[in-house]
């Protein structure tokens, strides 16, 4: 349906017909604030996703039109440089990443929309990125690999867009695959899908659509903390090169020297790492009450120890507890907002929507939105 529109609108604003893409956006089991630290995430591509037709137009300009917000805007290759804001940013960023990296690009034109709710967190400027990433690649036939895409995405991001995200979003996006998330060590890159077989249960996403403007700062100073508890940690373990080569005991030994803040800070992701580790045996084993009970405690850390949930993360969160259909909740993502992901008995979902949502208005004025999820591949030609 949305690729049929991003046909007729293409042939419609620049009268040819597109090569065309999805790619998706992603949610996150477990493992959050862990990736730009070296360690585990467990995400997986969902079935909502950015769609984005692509034409050469043989000269030195981009244009671009997004049906979301029912806009045309350009660029031109020879003039790369970010703007102040806006959805053009990532267009330009991954372009400028291919350019500087030797591949041929020449100008294009291009239409995009989706169903990824933006500013959910759901990563839909990840898989914006992505698209554009392989949109190109296959335009101008590059056969650039993903895992070059994903590290093009992820340096768009950082210089584009102001945000020195880890890799997870664009990685998920980039490499999921239906029915499975994914275990990815952000270290050596190496990843394991694992089947996702949750019988009568299901993920289920709640909006809070609250987007507290504190976000992109306070993540960067979450990253500049954790660094400092690095090497604070490698005064007396020099082995030490991130968070992922800390132990709860190494981070006792200097806890001293930290200023309170940063130890809880690091034993935060010292202890979601090895949740990730277990919960992922959990999995396996089919124990979904135990990755749930994984689920609890990793929200517990991101809103003690960590600080980056906010008030309607955690009533959310908080709603879920002492209900035996719902085996586990917690935040996902960055933070100060967005969604959290619930593990859910099917059965269960109608009456706890209706409850929960009755909840959050009474308390806080807004309406929720609730989403529900499955896995779907990641970013592809169709
Ligand atoms: C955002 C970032 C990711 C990751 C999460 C937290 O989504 O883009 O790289 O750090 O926050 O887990």
């Amino acid at each position: 349906m949305l690729t049929h529109q991003i046909q007729t609108e293409f042939s419609r604003h620049f009268g040819s017909v597109p090569l065309l893409i999805a790619s998706p956006g992603r949610i996150n089991l477990i493992g959050e604030h862990t990736d730009y630290n070296d360690g585990f995430v467990l995400p997986a591509a969902i079935d909502k996703s950015i769609y984005l037709g692509f034409a050469k137009n043989g000269t030195r300009n981009c244009r671009i039109y997004s049906l979301d917000y029912q806009a045309m805007d350009s660029f031109s290759l020879d003039e790369l440089v970010p703007r102040e804001k806006g959805w053009i940013n990532f267009l330009m960023g991954v372009t400028a990443q291919l350019l500087r990296a030797g591949y041929p690009i020449e100008g294009f034109d291009c239409v995009f929309g989706g169903d990824i709710p933006i500013g959910a967190g759901l990563s839909s400027s990840a898989a914006l990125e992505n698209g554009v990433g392989m949109g190109l690649s296959e335009l101008f036939d590059l056969r650039i690999p993903k895992l070059e895409l994903v590290q093009f995405a992820q340096k768009a991001e950082h210089e584009f867009a102001g945000v020195k995200c880890g890799i997870m979003d664009m990685f998920a996006s980039m490499m999921g695959r239906s029915g499975h998330a994914l275990r990815l060590d952000c270290r050596s890159l190496e990843f394991a899908y694992f089947p996702l077989s949750l019988g009568e249960y299901e993920l289920m996403l709640l909006d809070t659509r609250v987007e507290h403007s504190l976000g992109d700062t306070a993540y960067n100073t979450r990253r500049d903390e954790c660094q400092t508890g690095v090497e604070t940690v490698r005064t007396q373990f020099p082995q030490v090169n991130s968070l992922r080569d800390v132990s709860a005991d190494m981070l006792d030994a200097v806890r001293n020297h930290l200023p309170g803040r940063v130890y809880d800070r690091c034993s935060y992701v010292v202890a979601e790492n090895q949740r990730l580790l277990k919960s992922c045996e959990a999995l396996e084993m089919g124990n979904l009450s135990a990755f749930g009970d994984a689920m609890y405690a990793s929200h517990e850390g991101l809103s003690r120890q960590y600080e980056v949930s906010c008030e309607e993360l955690d009533f959310l969160v908080a709603q879920t507890i002492n209900k035996p259909e719902v085996l586990g909740a917690r935040m996902m993502g960055g933070g100060f907002g967005g969604c959290t992901i619930n593990l859910i008995a099917s059965a269960y979902v109608d009456t706890f929507l209706s409850e929960v949502s009755k909840a959050y208005t009474n308390t806080f004025g807004i309406t929720l939105k609730p989403y529900r999820v499955t896995t779907s591949e990641g970013t592809r030609r169709v």
